[in-house]
C-alpha cells in the first residue's frame, strides 16, 4: 500500500488514528506500507506530521524522503552539474537547522493565507479543503459563473495566453474543473499572480452572475448560485 503524507496535491496531513488504521489494514492484508513523506518537514496546519515509521512494529514500512522537496527546490532546477550538488549533500544534511524549516513553514503559512483570502474575493473559485502541508492548493472552479470557458484545461490555456500566468489544470491530477495551484513563490510574484488571476476571472465572468454574487456573497459563504454540495 502506498500513502503520500502530506498529500500532493491535496495538502492533507493524516492523523495518528488514521495512520494507525492504515497500519492495521495493511497488517490484516499482509502487505507492506510505502510511505512517501517527502513533504514531512513542510506541515503548518492543525494536524502535526506523524511519520508512518511509528507503526513499524505493526507492519513493515518503507519511508521515502527527498532532499530536493524538503530542503530546496533549487537543487532540482540547479544549472550546476549533478556532481556539485552531490558533493554538497553531506553538508546540507548535517548543517540544515530546524530554524531553516521553521522559516520556510512560516512563509508557506503566510502565502497560503494570502491565496485563501484572495480567492474568497473571486466568485468562480474556492478552496473547499485548506491544505495543511506541502505547497499546493486544489481550487474548485465554478464554470457556471464564467462565459466562454469550457473546462479547466481551457481556463488554464486562456489564462497562460492572456495573462502569462501558468496554473496546472486539475484534470492532470484526475480532478476535472479544478485547478492545482502552488503558493511556494516569492511574496511579490504571488501578489502579482493573484492580481492577474482576478483580472482574468473578471474579464470572463458572466456579468449577470458577477453582479449578483458580488453583492450577496459574504466572506465564508458558498459561491454557487444553485444549492451545492458545499452548502
Ligand atoms: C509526493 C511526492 N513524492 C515524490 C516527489 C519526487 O521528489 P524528487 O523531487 O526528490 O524526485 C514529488 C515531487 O513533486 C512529490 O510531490
Amino acid at each position: 500500500m502506498v500513502i503520500i503524507n502530506p498529500g500532493n496535491p491535496s495538502g492533507c496531513v493524516y492523523t495518528y488514528n488514521h495512520l494507525n488504521k492504515i497500519a492495521e489494514t495493511a497488517r490484516k492484508l499482509g502487505i507492506v506500507v510505502i510511505a512517501d513523506e517527502v513533504y514531512g518537514h513542510l506541515v503548518y496546519g492543525s494536524n502535526p506530521f506523524v511519520p508512518m515509521s511509528l507503526f513499524a512494529t505493526t507492519v513493515p514500512v518503507i519511508t521515502l524522503g527527498s532532499i530536493a522537496e524538503s530542503i530546496n527546490k533549487l537543487l532540482v532546477y540547479s544549472p550546476f552539474p549533478p556532481t556539485l550538488i552531490q558533493g554538497a549533500i553531506p553538508q546540507i544534511l548535517e548543517k540544515t537547522t530546524q530554524d531553516f524549516f521553521s522559516k520556510t513553514i512560516n512563509i508557506l503559512r503566510k502565502n497560503l493565507e494570502i491565496c485563501y483570502d484572495k480567492l474568497k474575493e473571486i466568485p468562480c473559485m474556492m478552496i473547499p479543503q485548506k491544505p495543511e502541508g506541502a505547497f499546493f492548493a486544489m481550487v474548485k472552479l465554478n464554470l457556471l459563473l464564467l462565459e466562454d470557458i469550457e473546462d479547466d484545461m481551457d481556463f488554464c490555456l486562456k489564462l497562460a495566453k492572456e495573462e502569462s500566468l501558468i496554473i496546472l489544470p486539475g484534470v492532470t491530477v484526475g480532478l476535472k474543473n479544478w485547478l492545482c495551484m502552488t503558493f511556494a513563490v516569492e511574496y511579490s510574484s504571488l501578489e502579482d499572480g493573484l492580481g492577474r488571476l482576478e483580472s482574468f476571472c473578471q474579464r470572463h465572468a458572466k456579468k449577470i452572475y458577477f453582479n449578483r454574487i458580488n453583492s450577496s456573497r459574504s466572506a465564508n459563504s458558498c459561491w454557487n448560485i444553485k444549492p451545492c454540495s458545499w452548502c
